[in-house]
């Protein structure tokens, strides 16, 4: 099946444990880079590689996401009475067309394979991608379209991987790789969260997938695997030898927003990308970095 990928999937049920207290109340979705709520990237990145239907699996709490997404007219008529005009286009301009956003929710953190089932009846019997909004990358192409063009030719599952440190590898996705073709790899195993000593090698999945509907008949046994989760990754690997399995080496850098310290990494790396920023922003981090 290698059909356009029309929807995208928005896991955003986790509790943003590593992000307290900041995520006490607030969804870790909504913490800004820049000037932008992380799910706004996602979605712009995921609207850059032609999906038409956003699909969110949201849980409680998380009613500013929904917000976010929606009309807020006291805002726009206050914008034009005030005259700024250039604020209330940009603000119109990425707001999704009716009927582009669904909602649902998860009722219960089972885990990150738990979510994206959440979103079955939605997604239908269609290849679809799913973006974890903590993993943002700053690349050229952005990263879901280059994995779209990947996908287009040979179907099936497609992951974006990368190498990280051998003693990362608890925090991943592993992959055992087959042959290598460019910029992808074919999959003969993936195994989830494994010790460093155990890892069949270190390139690991970040929070970027084109996935085959198959995926959720195995979701659907919702076996529980690392942490007592349902892992997507566990599922995953059900499907090797089923349909055609890769993972994708994109053009970019990645960071995890999801942690304190590669948040403060991805608001520097894209304020520097910025040209309305960087100017302004470069000489304190000069002057920061001398005092080092
Ligand atoms: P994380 O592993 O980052 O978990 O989930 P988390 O709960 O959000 O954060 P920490 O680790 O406690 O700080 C990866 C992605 O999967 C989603 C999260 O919202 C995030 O986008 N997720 C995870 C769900 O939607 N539901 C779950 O049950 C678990």
């Amino acid at each position: 099946m290698t059909t356009k990928i029309r929807k995208a999937v928005f896991p955003v049920g986790g509790l943003g444990t590593r992000f307290l207290p900041a995520t006490k109340a607030m969804p870790k979705e909504m913490l800004p880079v820049v000037d932008k709520p992380l799910i706004h990237y996602a979605m712009e990145e995921a609207r850059a590689a032609g999906i038409e239907h956003f699909i969110f699996v949201t849980s409680r709490g998380k009613t500013a996401l929904e917000d976010h997404f929606d009309r807020h007219f006291e805002l726009e008529e206050t914008l034009a009475r005030r005259g700024k005009k250039a604020e209330l286009e940009a603000l119109l301009s990425w707001q999704p067309a009716m009927g582009q956003v669904s909602f649902v929710r998860q009722p219960e953190a089972l885990g990150l394979g738990h979510a994206v089932l959440c979103a079955k009846e939605l997604v239908g019997n269609e290849p679809f991608a799913v973006l974890l909004p903590d993993d943002l990358v700053l690349s050229k192409t952005p990263c879901l379209a280059q994995m779209a063009a990947a996908h287009a030719p040979v179907g099936g599952n497609l992951v974006a991987v990368m190498d990280v440190p051998r003693e990362h590898t608890q925090r991943y996705g592993v992959l055992t790789p087959g042959a290598v073709d460019g910029a992808l790899t074919e999959v003969k195993g993936l195994v989830e969260k494994p010790k460093p000593e155990e890892a069949p090698s270190t390139l690991s999945v970040i929070g970027r997938y084109i996935l085959a509907p198959s995926i959720f008949g195995h979701l659907e046994r919702q076996e529980r695997g690392a942490g007592g989760e349902i892992q997507l990754t566990d599922a995953m690997a059900k499907m090797i030898g089923e349909v055609p399995f890769h993972g994708f080496t994109f053009e970019g850098r990645r960071f995890d927003c999801g942690d304190k310290v590669g948040f403060l990494e991805a608001n520097v790396a894209f304020a520097l990308a910025r040209p309305d920023i960087a100017p302004k922003f470069a000489p304190f981090l000069a002057e920061a970095a001398g005092k080092l």
